[in-house]
């Protein structure tokens, strides 16, 4: 009987031990999971992150395992490659190759890269596969070539200013013997050849003054002038010109206007502004010149019975290098405009198409307060 007691005994302690032991390793399990939870929600948590980061970047991120199958692909290596990362994880190709500096995607636009593929290590050291890191450059190679023919531009800019300074003043020469020569032999066919080169060179010369005045800021060195024997002069000296391209002047004598200017830099705006009148009358026409006042500003217009501008070309006709002719500079207005802000005045252009154009300067009188004014008053 006390056997079998014993028995019952030994086995409710067996049943005990099991049922703690069990409870123990419920606990354990228990515990288990909630740290496996744990880990993989850190796991999660950083995957996230690594993906949220590789994402973000503007350069593109493809890793290659041991055995070389892609995976992963970030969002600007899967834009730069036109690939959608999900169809090409798991493969063993980007469907991309590279030559030389560029990246040529097999559905994508080429595009420059700076690219680099090195060996990843496993915690172990052991390698574990290889990331491609790349970035587009197009852009940046595009700044270099831009700035490489802004440079080589500049330098021939430089280049066109000395020829331009070298030409002009032997042209100077030949404009004052072609019209010695004219005026020696008025009258004959030899004065009209004469006549022609001066009037040629003349205008070369005014090229030339506008292409070396554009690199330079205007200072205009003022000094009292009668205003309308500049323009006398400078009519007088296209006076052939205008009379080989069947063009009347006409400028009404109506008092002196004295005013304080630069006397070549108003010359060559004028000149500038004559030019376009026979330009724009290649079968003849008027010009008329006025000279007026207004409050304290002297006003001249100058209008032509020529082409006229369309309202595109009328509002560009200030730009530099804005030119509607074969062989135009497009400088002309462009600095005749900054010699008349440089006088501290403005000019106005109206203009319609097949009628005309009037040009109106407006200059200070009052503005003047230097030392040439007193040697003058
Ligand atoms: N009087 C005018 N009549 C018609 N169009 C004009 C007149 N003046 C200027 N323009 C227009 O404005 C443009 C710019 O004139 P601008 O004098 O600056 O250059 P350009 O005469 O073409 O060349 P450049 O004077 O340098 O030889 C001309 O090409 C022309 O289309
Ligand atoms: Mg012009």
């Amino acid at each position: 009987m006390a056997h079998i007691e014993n028995n019952t005994d030994l086995l409710n302690r067996a049943i005990e031990t099991f049922n703690s032991a069990s409870a123990t390793l419920t606990q354990y399990y228990s515990a288990l999971e909630d740290k496996v939870k744990l880990l993989t929600e850190e796991v999660d948590h950083k995957k996230q992150l690594l993906d949220s980061i590789l994402d973000s970047i503007d350069v593109g991120v493809v890793f290659f395992d041991r055995g070389g199958v892609v995976r992963i692909v970030n969002s600007a290596a899967g834009n730069m490659l036109n690939i959608d990362a999900g169809g090409v994880i798991g493969g063993t190709s980007i469907h991309a190759s590279i030559k030389g500096e560029v990246i040529v995607p097999e559905n994508g636009r080429p595009f420059y890269a700076l690219a680099s593929r090195s060996g990843v290590k496993g915690r172990d050291g052991d390698i574990i596969g290889h990331v491609l890191i790349f970035k587009d450059i197009t852009r940046l190679k595009q700044l270099e070539s831009e700035s490489e023919r802004n440079r080589r531009l500049t330098a021939m800019g430089e280049l066109v200013m000395k020829i331009a300074h070298e030409i002009r003043n032997p042209l100077g020469s030949i404009e004052l013997f072609a019209g010695l020569l004219s005026s020696d032999l008025k009258g004959t066919d030899h004065g009209d050849y004469a006549n022609r080169i001066s009037g040629s060179v003349r205008s070369l010369v005014n090229t030339l003054d506008n292409m070396l005045r554009f690199t330079k800021e205007i200072k205009p060195r003022l000094e009292y002038h009668c205003l309308n024997d500049v323009i006398r002069e400078t009519c007088d000296d296209f006076k052939e010109l205008f009379a080989s391209s069947k063009i009347q002047i006409f400028f009404p004598e109506n008092g002196a206007y004295w005013l304080p200017l630069d006397r070549g830099l108003i010359r060559q705006a004028l000149i500038n502004i004559l030019l376009n009148s026979v330009h724009a009358m290649p079968d003849g026409g008027t010009v008329n010149i006025r000279v007026k006042d207004a409050f304290e500003n002297v006003e001249i217009a100058i209008k032509d019975n020529g082409v006229g501008m369309d309202e595109e070309i009328r509002s560009r006709m200030f730009e530099p290098f804005f030119s509607t002719k074969d062989r135009g500079t497009g400088l002309g207005m462009s600095i005749t405009a900054s010699i008349i802000r440089a006088h501290k005045g403005h000019i106005d252009v109206i203009s319609e198409a097949g009628k005309g154009t009037e040009f109106i300067i407006t200059l200070p009188i009052t503005e003047f307060k230097g030392e040439g004014m007193k040697e003058l008053l």
